[in-house]
């Protein structure tokens, strides 16, 4: 007979420390930092994929941790903005604020962290492609000028060398 409850176990390394938990198999990367871990900086918005409310890195890649199963980070590294706190997260933090480049913040997690990401593959992004790498993030209140030029700034602050 089939296992009623089926869990998981995953094993990963979160804002550098090493969690060990047991989940059910149905649970989302999204629950497993939620529930599990009381790690709200992660927002559930449309649950559906769709407003990167929800972004966490997972080995340094934005994903959308309400479409991701919790199953699937076993073995990873996932950073969200509680594990934002070395040089280029200080930088990028301090360029939202400066900028205001956040309203009611339920986005901003994401963009945090999608920043992050964008800046450290390509320290001096052009307008377009602050567009492209952020295009997974919807924020309601912003316009976005606001935070592209907080992008801008964090790029001219930060040297990767
Ligand atoms: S809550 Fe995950 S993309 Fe909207
Ligand atoms: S600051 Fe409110 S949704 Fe982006």
């Amino acid at each position: 007979m089939s296992q009623q409850n089926p869990t998981t176990t995953v094993t990963a390394t979160i804002n550098d420390s090493e969690i060990d938990a047991t989940v059910p198999s149905r649970y989302l990367l999204s629950d497993l930092l939620r529930r599990e871990l009381d790690i709200t900086s992660v927002k559930r918005g449309c649950e559906t994929g769709k407003c990167g409310a929800c972004t966490v890195l997972m080995d340094g890649d934005p994903v959308k941790s309400c479409s991701v199963l919790a199953a699937q980070a076993d073995g990873t590294g996932i950073e969200t903005i509680e594990g934002l706190d070395d040089e280029l997260g200080e930088i990028i933090k301090n360029a939202y604020s400066r900028n205001h480049g956040l309203q009611c913040g339920f986005c901003t997690s994401g963009f945090l962290l999608s920043t992050k990401s964008l800046l450290e593959d390509v320290s001096d992004p052009s307008r377009d492609e602050i567009r492209e790498r952020l295009q997974g993030n919807i924020c309601r209140c912003t316009g976005y000028t606001r935070i592209i030029e907080a992008v801008e700034d964090a790029a001219v602050r930060y040297d990767p060398e």
